[in-house]
């Protein structure tokens, strides 16, 4: 049976539905997390943000973050999340491979994420070296999962993670800060 959801591209209207979404899957603690502070005052990149519709609804999204790891460009999966009840259908699966051939079609070297390993194995992520790939803050090893787009881009992805940009800078209390004014 074919499925019953249709991947396409995120618009710009999406964002309140996506956030919806991202709230009631993670939960508002989700900031302290360490992934978040590599996203703080960037935006995502906008070509591969993905979303699933069933039934006119929003029901799941997957976006990628610009990052910087050591001295080389990748890219952090995630948020994705599903609506719940719709889960184990193979949306978060769908999500993740468009996201990925994209990136792929984009010229973008490698992917990595914080996640379970098991999950993300189905589309190719696996375990990248112990200590080879280091998040500014406390992650559990097990779970710095990496996929390669390029030959060799895994092998000599190597140091500490950092955004590549940063588009809103933020100051400390979180309120964004005004331009300068000239
Ligand atoms: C994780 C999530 C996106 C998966 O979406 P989904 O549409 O349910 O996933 P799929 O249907 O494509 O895949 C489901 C399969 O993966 C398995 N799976 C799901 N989460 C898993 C995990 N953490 N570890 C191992 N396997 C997992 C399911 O058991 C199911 O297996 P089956 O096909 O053998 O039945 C969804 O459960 C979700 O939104 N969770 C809350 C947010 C979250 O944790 N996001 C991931 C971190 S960024």
């Amino acid at each position: 049976m074919a499925a019953g959801w249709e991947i396409r591209p995120e618009e710009p209207g999406d964002a309140g539905a996506v956030l919806a979404l991202d709230n009631d899957a993670f939960g508002p603690g989700r900031h302290a997390k360490s992934a978040y502070r590599l996203r703080e005052g960037v935006q995502p990149v906008s070509e591969l943000g993905f979303v699933a519709v069933e039934n006119a609804e929003l029901v799941g999204s997957v976006r990628f973050w610009p990052i910087a790891v050591g001295d080389a460009s990748s890219l952090l999966l995630g948020p994705l999340a599903v609506k719940q009840g719709l889960r184990g259908r193979g949306i978060g699966i769908d999500l993740m491979r468009r996201g990925i051939e994209r990136a792929r079609v984009l010229g973008h070297a490698s992917i990595i994420l914080v996640g379970d390993e098991p999950y993300y194995a189905r589309v190719g992520f696996a375990k990248l070296p112990r200590g080879s790939v280091r998040f500014p803050g406390p992650v559990d090893p097990a779970r710095i999962l990496g996929l390669g787009l390029q030959k060799e881009a895994l092998e000599n992805l190597r140091g500490d993670v950092r955004r590549a940009r940063i588009d809103d800078p933020v100051c400390a209390a979180g309120a964004a800060v005004a331009p300068a004014k000239v």
